[in-house]
């Protein structure tokens, strides 16, 4: 008799980048592997190719699975793990209506990336990118300027959380350590910030008119797609610093340019970006007052770790039948429902 076991043990799955070791074995242990091997995501073209084939996609946010990659998968093909909090690459409409189900990494990476979004924060209002280049490029000349390099202060200031779920939650967690007074914007009312943190809940207008530090915690959506474009950048404070660690197009970087340029706003700490990797002529690049990252906000070794094995669980589940614990797309538990509890 075929035990379930065996039937999993013939699944396939494609893997688009190597994943850290604990996740590979966890996916080794339950099924017939194949993984992208370059660091450079795999083109387009070959997922269409692979999910013809293989029953299952575990994926990073660089990979596109738009509507074409998602209509050419096979009748056997179950679920695409993202390996990643955010599913915007994902054309989830299109999954769902093919009973694909879509599972992500959330909780995990919450912490980590709040950690990030705070020493981004620190580091704008402090200047310590611009300080680092400054000392290692030979310019520190005078051995105490009363007035080098003077920055924002942060402790005991107002900062401005524009979507206050799991991760601006725990930036506001920081920004209370830090004596701030915490503002929020959100489509939804997070009551348990507002008693526990203190949290006010303010028309975006009036936290970008009164907040020190404005940072961002929302997906990208086509409601959120440049969300601060010139109108709302001109809004904040000529002394505010903004931080983005959620999506690039959430800012629009040809009006940031111009509020940093032309002095409607002091700085930007920039994780993300329009297009990823950006463009090493991107004007932005040339300005001291922009402190950029190469989208590392949740990349601590111990997370990355988390979200591997998460996404590994999440397609285990997937083709074991049962409902993923991190589904985003709930819906398609309507058009394929799960063959297990
Ligand atoms: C990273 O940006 C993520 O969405 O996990």
């Amino acid at each position: 008799m075929v035990n379930s076991l065996t039937l999993l043990n013939q699944r396939k799955i494609y893997v688009t980048r190597t994943l850290p070791e604990e996740a590979m074995k966890l996916l080794h242990s339950n099924f017939e592997v194949e993984v992208w091997p370059d660091e450079m995501p795999p083109p387009k073209s070959l997922l269409i190719e692979k999910v013809k084939e293989v029953d299952g996609l575990i994926s990073l946010l660089t990979e596109q699975i738009d509507e074409e990659v998602i209509k050419a998968a096979g009748p056997q093909f179950k679920g695409i793990s993202q390996v990643a909090v955010g599913f915007n690459n994902i054309d989830l409409k299109a999954a769902t209506k093919k009973g694909i189900y879509v599972t992500n990494t959330p909780g995990v990476l919450t912490d980590t990336t709040a950690d990030f979004a705070f020493a981004l924060l620190m580091a704008v209002a402090r200047r310590v990118a611009e300080a680092d280049r400054y000392v290692k490029a030979g310019k520190w000349k005078v051995p105490w300027g009363l007035m080098m390099m003077l920055g924002q202060d942060v402790w005991g200031k107002t900062i401005g959380i524009i979507g206050l779920g799991r991760i601006g939650s725990a930036v506001a967690r920081r920004a209370k350590g830090m004596n701030m007074k915490i503002l929020y914007y959100d489509v939804y009312r997070n009551e348990q910030a507002e008693t526990e943190l203190g949290a006010k809940y303010v028309p975006l207008e009036t936290l970008l008119k009164e907040a020190d530090f404005v940072t961002i915690h929302v997906p990208l959506l086509p409601s959120t797609y440049h969300l601060m474009n010139e109108e709302r950048l001109k809004m904040m404070k000529k002394t505010a610093c903004l931080i983005n660690t959620s999506r690039g197009p959430v800012v629009d970087e040809k009006a940031l340019y111009k509020a940093l340029t032309e002095g409607w706003i002091w700085a930007a700490g920039l994780d993300v970006w329009e297009n990823e990797p950006t463009d090493p002529d991107n004007p932005l690049l040339k300005l001291d007052n922009v402190t950029a990252a190469p989208h590392i906000a949740s990349g601590s070794i111990a997370t990355r770790t988390k979200m591997a094995v998460m996404a590994a669980e999440n397609m285990v589940a997937i083709l074991e039948g049962r409902v993923p614990p991190n589904l985003v797309n709930k819906e398609v538990l309507e058009v394929r429902p799960p063959e297990k509890e």
